[in-house]
């Protein structure tokens, strides 16, 4: 692949080790999938933050990234961490754990990456605008980033995602070129996205996406559907439809009719896959394998709640008691608006316990929960995928009345 002189310097370690070992993983990236040049990115998002998943060996590399002189060069984020970095005590960390994390996250600030540990960057001020090359890692936001607001990655992995940060580039192949982004497959979703009720849909987008991403894996088909049939979809639903079908599908873009910016423009395909009634139904069903009466663990805020979310739950709990371990998770800044709007108090007078820069997935939980009650399908197959738990899907409102010990099922 080509590098201009300035990349080639990089290369060459004349901007310094870290630098020269960032674009030393880019370049061998871009031969392997035959990228003609680098692309400038405006952004990173990086993966591999708790230090339940990168271990010792992970830290190792970010601390000798930064000994080496490793700096941002463009806006970058964290996913999650592995805890609460302001209030893990509370939910059950260890402090060796909270040490070895608390070590990553310096590793990462002495880079110069802001240690905003979320899944959710486009709600907490890493905002990519339409056509923007960036580099993200996490499968959700980069299905929201592709889709939803037409900016331009491939799912990275952490070492990736940190060699674009430090050096400013991405190799250009993928998802970031028009042809990969055409859409070879048309998905008319002919069930109903409404079960009656008048609260938030967000567990019947992640039970489509499962659905979809189902159909789409089984079809072998390059995975960019032109999805039809969706009248209307809010921020709340669009980003747990995209967790969704990032896990079960491996979907890294789709064009939604009427509602994406690029399904504008894009053909559509005269190859079809029906989503039908009993299709969605059935996907609720695969997600549903506990009982009311075994959950022992209740968590919204997967991908991490939006500020709407966090003001809806506010008022469901308001003058309440939760019964069962519940954790909300968000980001930082949104936690800091909720702190300021009074939403926190809410919460917490009820029981329920901000797991902010965090997750149920990438804490280190396992073992200690046996059932958990969620609307996201995402969590219900890193719940069962990671810690082995049994897990019970419902909507937004219905897992608040499982937490209170209210739940009709
Ligand atoms: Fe986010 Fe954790 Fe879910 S990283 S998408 S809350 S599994």
């Amino acid at each position: 692949m080509k590098l201009t002189n300035e990349q080639q310097a990089m290369l060459d370690g004349k901007h310094g080790k870290a630098t020269r070992k960032a674009m030393e993983i880019l370049a061998a990236l871009g031969t392997i999938y035959a990228a003609e040049r680098m692309l400038p990115v405006t952004s990173a998002q990086i993966a591999g933050v708790s230090y339940e998943n990168l271990g010792e060996a992970g830290l190792e590399f970010l601390s000798e990234m930064a000994e080496n002189g490793g700096k941002a060069r463009v806006l970058t984020t964290l996913n999650p961490a592995g805890m609460d970095i302001e209030n893990w005590q509370a939910l059950g960390i260890s402090p060796d754990f909270a040490e070895n994390q608390t070590r990553v996250l310096s590793a990462f600030a002495a880079m110069g990456i802001i240690t905003t540990c979320t899944c959710t960057p486009y709600l907490s001020g890493n905002l990519p605008h339409f056509g923007e090359h960036i580099a993200w890692a996490e499968s959700s936001a980069v299905c929201f980033a592709n889709s939803i607001i037409g900016a331009r990655t491939n799912r990275e992995g952490g070492p990736s995602a940190l060699a674009a940060a430090l050096t400013g580039f991405t190799p250009g192949y993928g998802m970031h070129l028009d042809p990969e982004r055409q859409p070879v497959v048309t998905v008319q979703v002919k069930a109903r996205l409404a079960d009656g009720g008048s609260g938030p849909r967000t567990h019947l987008f992640g039970a489509l996406g499962r659905v979809i991403g189902e159909k789409l894996a089984a079809s072998g088909l390059r995975p960019v559907p032109f999805i039809q049939g969706i009248e209307q979809a809010s921020l709340e639903e669009l980003k747990s439809f995209c967790a969704s079908v990032a896990t079960y599908g491996g979907t890294a873009l789709f064009h939604m009719e009427g509602v994406t910016p690029e399904s504008t423009s894009a053909a559509v395909p005269s190859a079809i896959i029906q989503i039908t009634q009993p299709d969605l139904e059935a996907a609720i069903q695969a997600l549903n394998d506990g009982t009311s009466a075994e959950v022992d663990f209740v968590s919204l805020g997967c991908p991490h709640l939006s500020l709407a979310e966090i003001d809806r739950l506010a008022s469901l709990l308001e003058g309440k008691q939760v019964v069962k371990e519940f954790w909300i998770t968000t980001s930082r800044p949104n936690k800091q608006v909720a702190d300021r709007m009074g939403y926190t108090q809410v919460i917490e007078a009820s029981g329920a316990k901000f797991a902010v820069d965090t997750c149920c997935v990438v804490a280190p939980i396992k073992g200690r929960f046996h059932t958990l009650a969620t609307d996201s399908a995402k969590a219900c197959y890193y719940a069962y995928a990671k810690n082995k738990f049994k897990t019970v899907f419902m909507p937004f409102d219905q897992v608040v009345e499982e937490a209170l010990g209210r739940s009709a099922t």
